[in-house]
């Protein structure tokens, strides 16, 4: 039985490997890939995210684009944390009719509504298509199985502000939009999962070391991370190795947060992760705390939850699960 599940993504390094991780997993049954602005450009994304399935050979994945602007703010990028392109040292391209020729809204919109109830909608950047899918569709959350969200932080720093995390700043009022309405009506809580729990998710030379023994492959190096005899082991460690240098400067370890595919791993496999249920609401108007995910955890607002927060998990299982599944998948392409 496959877990039918769509995925919206600012492609971006890790949105990348997620991509890479969902194919890579048999339970996933990718049914399509909405495309928003925010590590990079619009285009960028839907450049990236057809590439990357195209380069392990899943073009039969739509890929549809969806919004160049956050709903109520001049778009910012982050060309230093995912590289000018958006895929590190990496580049890729796709042929440019690779496109669907609905709107990464349409996308989400009429597949929910033709599979109510059976699909997991995995939202891996700005929230920006996800609340406009809502404008279109106000029964979006309860015609989805469910909503996963990596995004926000509660206990830990920012890693934009010192409040407030990266997807949640390039949008917070799409953000506010989203929540509300998973207040209102959804059928299972949205699983959030907040850096507090995605960076524990640390991959490490080693992890891609073994990675490539799986693949049946080297490394030429592994500080700087290279891997060159083997296509997509070639993409992974040139997009990683980009990651890496941005971690050493920012976070003082020659690693990687690995977000995204830990937000897919626990769409599939809920047990990874353990939840807390609560309301969450997002600050759109703090001079200092723009875009915080705020939890309230003690029920001083009285109102009902609206998330199930992933505060903790076993990210070293998802690590495993993350070396092995790439490691068959490289293998495969070989
Ligand atoms: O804060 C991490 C999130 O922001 C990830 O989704 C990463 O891809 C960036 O979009
Ligand atoms: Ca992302």
């Amino acid at each position: 039985m496959t877990i039918p599940i769509l995925v919206d993504v600012d492609t971006g390094i890790d949105d990348s490997l997620a991509l890479l991780y969902a194919i890579a997993s048999p339970e996933a049954d990718l049914l399509g890939a909405s495309c928003v602005a925010g590590n990079v450009t619009l285009d960028a994304v839907a450049s990236n995210t057809a590439a990357v399935l195209d380069l392990v050979g899943r073009s039969d994945v739509e890929v549809a684009a969806g919004c160049a602007y956050p709903i109520a703010r001049p778009l910012v990028i982050t060309p230093e944390t995912h590289g000018p392109t958006g895929t590190g040292h990496a580049e890729l391209t796709a042929p440019p009719d690779r496109l669907s020729e609905r709107s990464g809204i349409d996308l989400l919109v009429d597949t929910a509504r033709s599979r109510p109830g059976e699909v997991t909608l995995i939202a891996l950047g700005p929230l920006t298509n996800i609340a406009r899918a809502l404008d279109r569709e106000p029964r979006l959350l309860t015609l989805l199985e469910r909503l996963v969200i990596m995004g926000g932080c509660f206990g830990v720093a920012g890693n934009t502000a010192p409040r407030t995390e990266w997807n949640m700043h390039v949008d917070p009022e799409a953000a506010k939009l989203v929540f509300a309405a998973a207040g209102r009506d959804s059928r299972k809580l949205p699983l959030i999962m907040p850096l507090d729990l995605t960076e524990e998710a640390r991959l490490l030379p080693h992890h891609v070391s073994r990675m490539a023994g799986v693949a049946g492959t080297a490394m030429e190096s592994l500080e700087p991370l290279v891997s060159r005899v083997h296509p997509l082991m070639s993409f992974i460690t040139d997009a990683l190795r980009f990651y890496m240098e941005f971690h050493q400067r920012y976070d003082g370890f020659y690693g990687a947060f690995i977000h995204d595919p830990f937000a897919v791993a626990a769409a599939l496999d809920p047990s990874l992760v353990r939840a807390v249920e609560t309301t969450v609401d997002v600050e759109t108007a703090g001079e200092l705390t723009m875009g915080e995910t705020v939890a309230d955890l003690r029920n001083s607002w009285g109102r009902k939850p609206n998330a199930a927060v992933a505060l903790a998990g076993s990210a070293h299982v998802f690590l495993e699960q993350f070396v092995a599944r790439i490691g068959r998948l490289a293998r495969a392409q070989a």
